[in-house]
């Protein structure tokens, strides 16, 4: 499919690799999620191609998809994590990180996170502002140690996506005004609790051009010369993530494209050679992952012909949250008249919708596939309506590895308990 080369038709029928979806939504029921490890892998190998001969740590960004079986995937591969709470920090150890490979950001780190983090030995901290600064430091004098950071710059740059994931604007709760760098950078250095290692920047999410990254660059890069100009060493650079991917004939640069021309702007300016760090997440693994859903009704209307489906906003939120597109195709296309649907799902608000306006041929139990799927969707499912969460597959060659089994009802009441 476009955007997705491990996804496709074969004798009629989709395939996630050499994997039938048919076949799988039969033996682990639906909604399912499928994702290619062989797709995750290579998204990573276009980065790195792009890398070749620099120093540069691959950070994923785990909330795009946090589940353990795919955080396994990256940290086999030597990924490090870009984490944005003490949840995800247990999650990717578990998984088997290296915690000197873990970056933590996120303007609202707790003092238990902090020392958490402190405790396993965490590469750095993304600190998002003064009062985090001064926090951090008193954590890590009070376990005598000296925590390492890097300071988040919001740069001011219109990312060109979304309001919702647009994170480098002025307006933007994230990171420090780029006017205050150096000040913070000041401040950060004369406390004997941290240790300055690094600048950040994280400006957006599904950016589809250039030149947000490489205006961002610009200004991360006259800000180190500022920094160091006063000096304070900068070890490393991070980029942030931010990638896009192509989700409906959307056009992201490629990975490599993308970073060959970005590191020709550092080696422009003389820091070709600097420690890099990025911290992509979307383009990791959202086209690497599809959702199976089976067709429960038709409804056909005056107005609207509804396809009810058995995914819902709680399994795909991204429609219902900022208006997302998914493709949405039918595991095994049949030959009748396509007819325009609304395909939504069975939870109980208007907003839960999957797609509007559809082209399918379709007829109760067959399963449709939504496109694009592998990232901010099973980590953003949520139990809405008591609705269990999806189940996951990861599909590794000739092996399919069960990644996550369906929540049961059991499951979601277990923490819970009536009043006495
Ligand atoms: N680094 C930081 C500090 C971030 O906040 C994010 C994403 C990333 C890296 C990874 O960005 P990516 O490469 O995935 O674009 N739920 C939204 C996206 C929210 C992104 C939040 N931050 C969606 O479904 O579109």
């Amino acid at each position: 499919m476009p955007g997705q080369p491990h996804v496709a038709y074969r004798d009629g029928e989709l395939f996630v690799d050499d994997a039938r979806l048919g076949l799988l939504a039969k033996e682990h029921g639906t909604p399912l999620f499928v994702y290619s490890k062989a797709s995750m892998l290579a998204a990573l190998a276009a980065y790195q191609r792009g890398f070749t001969g620099r120093k540069v740590q691959i950070c994923y960004a785990m909330k795009a998809n946090s589940s353990l079986g795919v955080l396994q995937v990256f940290a086999r591969a030597g990924c490090g994590f870009d984490i944005v709470s003490g949840g995800e920090l247990e999650r990717v150890l578990a998984a088997g990180a290296v915690p000197a490979k873990i970056i933590f950001s996120g303007v609202g780190k707790t003092r238990t996170e902090m020392r958490r983090a402190l405790e396993v030995g965490i590469g750095c901290f993304n600190v998002e502002s003064e009062p985090e600064l001064e926090v951090l430091n008193e954590v890590a004098t009070s376990m005598g140690k000296r925590a390492p950071v890097s300071i988040r710059v919001n740069p001011n740059v219109d990312p060109k996506t979304h309001p919702y994931i647009s994170t480098g604007l002025k307006g933007s709760k994230f990171g420090i005004a780029h006017e205050r760098t150096l000040g913070t950078y000041q401040r950060a250095s004369g406390l004997a609790g941290l240790q300055v290692v690094g600048i950040d920047c994280h400006i957006g999410s599904q950016i589809t051009q250039e030149e947000p990254y490489l205006d961002a660059v610009d200004r991360m890069l006259d800000l180190v010369e500022v920094i160091e100009g006063a000096g304070i060493p900068i070890h490393h650079i991070d980029f942030g993530g931010g990638l896009g991917i192509n989700y409906n004939g959307d056009q992201p640069p490629q990975a490599d494209q993308l970073w060959t021309r970005l590191l020709s702007r550092l080696d422009a300016r003389g820091f070709g050679q600097r420690q890099l760090m990025i911290e992509p997440g979307r383009s990791l693994v959202g086209n690497a992952g599809v959702c199976l859903t089976e067709v429960l009704y038709l409804k056909p209307g005056e107005q609207k012909n509804f396809c009810i489906v058995d995914a819902a906003m709680n399994d795909l939120p991204r429609p219902a949250m900022y208006q997302a597109y998914h493709q949405i195709v039918p595991v095994i296309p049949r030959s009748d008249t396509p007819t325009t649907w609304e395909v939504v799902g069975p939870v109980c608000e208007s907003g839960d919708w999957i797609g509007h306006d559809r082209e399918l041929g379709v007829q109760p139990g067959d399963v449709l596939a939504v496109l694009s799927a592998g990232a901010y969707c099973m980590s953003m499912a949520s139990n809405y309506n008591s609705r269990g969460r999806a189940a996951e597959v990861l599909v590794d060659g000739a092996k399919v590895h069960v990644i996550r089994q369906r929540e049961t009802i059991q499951d979601q009441l277990l923490r819970e308990s009536l009043i006495k």
